[in-house]
């Protein structure tokens, strides 16, 4: 296989940093995506990576990283939509949206829109790491910002729920002109993961605990495997993973009709008139 471009959001740090690691010795190109240029530059230092740096509460950023890979990657094989987490007290980003619902979802969500051609091009594996937490998810579309009722746990549960509602819509849309997509759950992993948090989650993450999850390297490990096997043959396009296996999620993340939704809100929350048309049919 010649030598592909993976680029990895969230890769400075924990299960993308692992994913960074264990792909680059696979002879392909990676690109770390991270916010903290201190660790994102170590990061692709020790594997003598390409770097760019994002903070996904700008969507001026991702709009900027977009750019960047189109300019300097005239084909992308794999987008690994990793960079997210859960939050603290309610707060909006400069776009004026809540925080956590841009970082884990609009954001990714405006990356995939903007780079579309380039991954149709390379009929390229688009992966999001989502989180068995989709299941404390309930999304309500005219509430997508949780203003009425917010906590971490549910703005978490619901962009993670997004994050495989998106997966099955692209691939509604995407699959017969060449991407394919999955979201997979990567376990309970100890990572930084919650470190900025008010949320209970910390007290497991950040404490002794935290000695009984499993290891970044183990995390990575669904990422890894959908990055370096085939579609159709080793797994399924559309569908949620957790340990390589199809898993049920959240009954909402089963309807068809709400996945479409999110996408056209989505769309409308991005400022799409940038945006390339995406096919509804
Ligand atoms: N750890 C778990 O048990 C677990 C379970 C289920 C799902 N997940 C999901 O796995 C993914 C990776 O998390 P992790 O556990 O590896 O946590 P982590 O160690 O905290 O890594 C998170 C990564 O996302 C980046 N990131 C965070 N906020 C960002 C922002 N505003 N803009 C751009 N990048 C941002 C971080 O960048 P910097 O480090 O450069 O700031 C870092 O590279 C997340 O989507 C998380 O929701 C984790």
């Amino acid at each position: 296989m010649s030598e592909r471009t993976i680029v990895i959001t969230g890769a400075s740090d924990g299960i993308g940093a692992a994913a960074a690691r264990a792909l680059s010795v696979s002879g392909d190109r990676v690109v770390i995506v991270g916010r903290s240029p201190q660790k994102t530059e170590a990061i692709a230092a020790e594997l003598g990576a390409d770097h760019v740096i994002a903070d996904f509460t700008r969507l001026a950023d991702v709009r900027a990283l977009a750019a960047q890979l189109l300019r300097r990657y005239p084909r992308i094989e794999v987008l690994a939509n990793n960079a997210g987490g859960i939050m603290g007290a309610r707060e909006l980003t400069e776009d004026g949206h809540e925080k956590t619902f841009q970082v884990n979802h609009l954001a990714p969500f405006l990356l995939t829109t903007l780079l579309v051609d380039r991954l149709v091009e390379s009929r390229a594996s688009v992966i999001n790491t989502s989180s068995a937490a989709n299941r404390f998810g309930r999304l309500n579309l005219d509430d997508l910002g949780n203003e009425r009722k917010y906590s971490p746990n549910k703005a978490y549960g619901d962009a993670k729920l997004a994050n495989i509602l998106f997966t099955r819509e692209l691939h509604r849309r995407y699959h017969g002109r060449g991407i394919v997509t999955a979201a997979f759950h990567p376990g309970v992993v100890a990572t930084s993961f919650s470190t900025g948090s008010t949320s209970i989650m910390r007290l497991v993450y950040q404490s002794a605990l935290k000695r009984m999850l499993i290891s970044p390297e183990k995390g990575a490990d669904t990422l890894v495997w959908l990055a370096g096997t085939t579609a159709g043959v080793d797994w399924q396009s559309g569908e949620y993973y957790e340990k390589r296996t199809v898993q049920s999620a959240n009954s909402q993340a089963a309807d068809a009709g709400l996945a479409t939704a999110l996408w056209e809100r989505s769309i409308d929350l991005v400022a799409t008139d940038l945006l390339p048309q995406a096919s509804t049919s």
